[in-house]
């Protein structure tokens, strides 16, 4: 039988799979070329697939073939045939899970040439973000991505199989479509047909999946693509991926409870058993023990109340403070009592930055020292208050109520995440009871602190006309190391109450009738008591993967500044395209 060409041969195993139970076998293998070594008399490359690399060695006894071999070079793609061999133990790599074995060709080919890469494709990445979105596919090649975008894969499909063994449908909901108010900008698809008509990119499927549960379907979920024009951080993408929930016959623990079992049985891929049932606790709670709606419960250090010690201090700065209705709220930073002075300064510092008057400190170590300049006697009270101990540092703020725990909050969060120790903790919490509404500084008015669609608690439902900030939401948030992963709500199924949110948030009927009409008339035909959730996919796998940014886990993210640096987008269209789509460019 005539010898099949190279470019035929069909692979036999990936090259990280092998080990030495395959010692003495015959493989052929597809791959990059991650290193060339030219020893002269032999070759040696480190050939690199999907699952890893294995060292492979061209023998001094094939002179052509070595030959060809010295020619290869970085990321040239090969096929190769060879035989297993246990490696000599002096020249066994430990830090290689091949390592043990190599690959002894018999022939090879060179399946593709590459050109220099423009940056060495190694962990961690030593090139700019810049350049390695630019050149997003030499990126990918990476083992980290390559491991965190399969982790992705093993997420997406755990959450499909226990979504379906829980009764929920996968159901697609449309992309073209109308604005879904989620608080931020639309991306917007001009027509062609209609011109000067515009289908928004979904904000997020709310609208289409309460209208699932008015169909009857009953349990929904989706891993859903939605698009938000607004700020990017590391956390936040133009585009991103939901875990899309909704129930119909559902309260706030039917909720709480699928998506515990959910989180469980995800976290199980990293090998992470989660204590369930997760913490919860209101806003209320949060924001005055954590300064923030996201806790992260991986340590205490709570917040406390000194504003009753605080009347009875003789300090200006206090008083100050309190006779203008703050409050003096204080931390205990453990171990904190080692803490320079330029230390302290920089919480001073950050303190400021985020709107407040500063910090004062105490620390106990040699003596009582603080800059608060009062009696010791009172230094004395707040820290038997507080519970410190010797070693630690205290920390305190004078200012109001919403500043002092924002600052305490950040400071105490900063000060946890400096010590390191947060590796393979993952504490959950739900945050409920949100408020309904929100001032908007930007807007003027009232606006919805999640979405228009969310219940109000029905005991405030009285609240609603008189004092509409007082009323609570049936909204919840899940909350996993001081990271929000998701939030969701039990909806309104009610039309008149549905009209009154409306009104509250300053839309005018024509405007409702206009932006919500298909809706209100959805809610007329007989509609379950319905809730859910959406998740953050990203976020969730860029905590799975032990990341400290969503564009780790997203094969083709966006820069902050939202730019798609691999194909040049956002980019200018031609003007036939823009008049076909009956648009014009203005100057400016
Ligand atoms: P929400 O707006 O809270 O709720 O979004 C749900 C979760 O999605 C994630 N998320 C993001 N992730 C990456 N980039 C972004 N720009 C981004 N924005 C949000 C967060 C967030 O908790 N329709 C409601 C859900 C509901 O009520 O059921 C909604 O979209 O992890």
């Amino acid at each position: 039988m005539k010898a099949e060409k190279p470019a035929a041969w069909k692979r036999t195993i990936y090259c990280g799979e092998l080990s030495l139970a395959h010692v003495g076998q015959g493989v052929i293998l597809k791959g990059w070329v991650h290193r060339q070594r030219d020893l002269g008399n032999l070759v040696f490359i480190d050939l690199r697939d999907r699952e890893g690399l294995v060292q492979v060695v061209v023998p001094s006894d094939k002179e052509e073939l070595l030959d060809r071999a010295k020619k290869i070079r970085m990321e040239d793609v090969l096929t190769v045939k060879g035989i297993v061999k246990e490696r000599d133990p002096r020249s066994r790599n430990p830090d290689m899970p091949t390592g043990e074995v190599e690959v002894v060709v018999e022939d090879l080919q060179v399946l593709s040439t590459a050109k220099v890469p423009p940056f060495v494709i190694a962990d961690p990445p030593k090139a700019s973000e810049e350049l390695r979105f630019k050149y997003r596919y030499l990126d990918m090649r990476r083992p980290s991505l390559q491991r965190n975008i399969r982790l992705r894969h093993r997420a997406a499909l755990r959450v499909r199989n226990y979504m379906s063994e829980n009764g929920f449908l996968e159901i697609e909901t449309p992309f073209l479509t109308k604005s879904t108010p989620e608080g931020a900008r639309d991306y917007l698809v001009p027509s062609r047909i209609y011109r000067g008509r515009f289908y928004a990119l979904p904000q997020s499927p709310q609208i289409f999946k309460q209208i699932l549960m008015i169909s009857g379907f009953d349990r929904y979920f989706q891993i859903v693509r939605c698009f938000r024009d607004e700020d990017l951080r590391a956390d936040r993408q133009p585009e991103f991926t939901q875990i899309d929930i909704e129930m119909s016959f559902a309260g706030e623990e039917d909720v709480f409870d699928v998506n515990e079992g959910l989180m469980a049985a995800v976290f199980e891929i990293i090998g992470v058993k989660v204590e369930r049932p997760f913490p919860r606790l209101t806003y209320q709670e949060s924001m005055d023990k954590y300064g923030t709606d996201k806790p992260d419960l991986r340590f205490g250090m709570e917040i406390q109340d000194l504003t009753e010690i605080g009347a009875g201090l003789d300090s200006e700065l206090v008083r100050k403070a309190l006779s203008a209705g703050g409050v003096l709220k204080g931390l205990v930073l453990e171990g904190g009592g080692e803490y320079s002075r330029s230390q302290l300064d920089n919480f001073n510092k950050k303190a400021q930055e985020l709107g407040g008057r500063g910090i004062i400190w105490i620390k106990k170590l040699e003596g009582f020292k603080s800059s608060l300049k009062i009696e010791e006697r009172d230094l004395g009270k707040i820290w038997i208050k507080l519970q410190a101990k010797d070693d630690d540092l205290t920390l305190l703020v004078a200012d109001e109520s919403e500043t002092a725990v924002k600052v305490l909050g950040e400071l105490r969060k900063d000060f946890y995440l400096k010590q390191g120790e947060n590796e393979n903790l993952y504490k959950f919490a739900w945050v409920t009871d949100f408020p309904l509404l929100e001032w908007s500084k930007e807007e003027g008015r009232l606006v919805s602190m999640h979405h228009p669609f969310t219940s109000p608690q029905p005991e405030d439902l009285d609240l609603l006309e008189k004092e509409p900030q007082k009323v609570r939401a049936r909204a919840y948030d899940l909350v996993l190391n001081g990271v929000e992963i998701g939030g969701g709500s039990i909806r309104i199924h009610d039309l008149d109450i549905q009209k009154r949110v409306f009104k509250i948030l300053g839309l005018s009927e024509e405007e409702v009738k206009a932006k919500f009409g298909f809706f209100l008339e959805a809610l007329e035909y007989g509609v379950p008591p319905h809730g859910g959730i959406a998740l953050g996919f990203d976020r969730i796998v860029m905590i799975l993967a032990g990341e400290e940014s969503i564009r780790e886990v997203i094969p083709f993210p966006k820069t902050t500044s939202a730019l798609c640096l691999l194909t040049g987008s956002p980019a200018a269209v031609d003007d036939k395209q823009l008049g076909e789509l009956g648009l014009k460019k203005t100057k400016g």
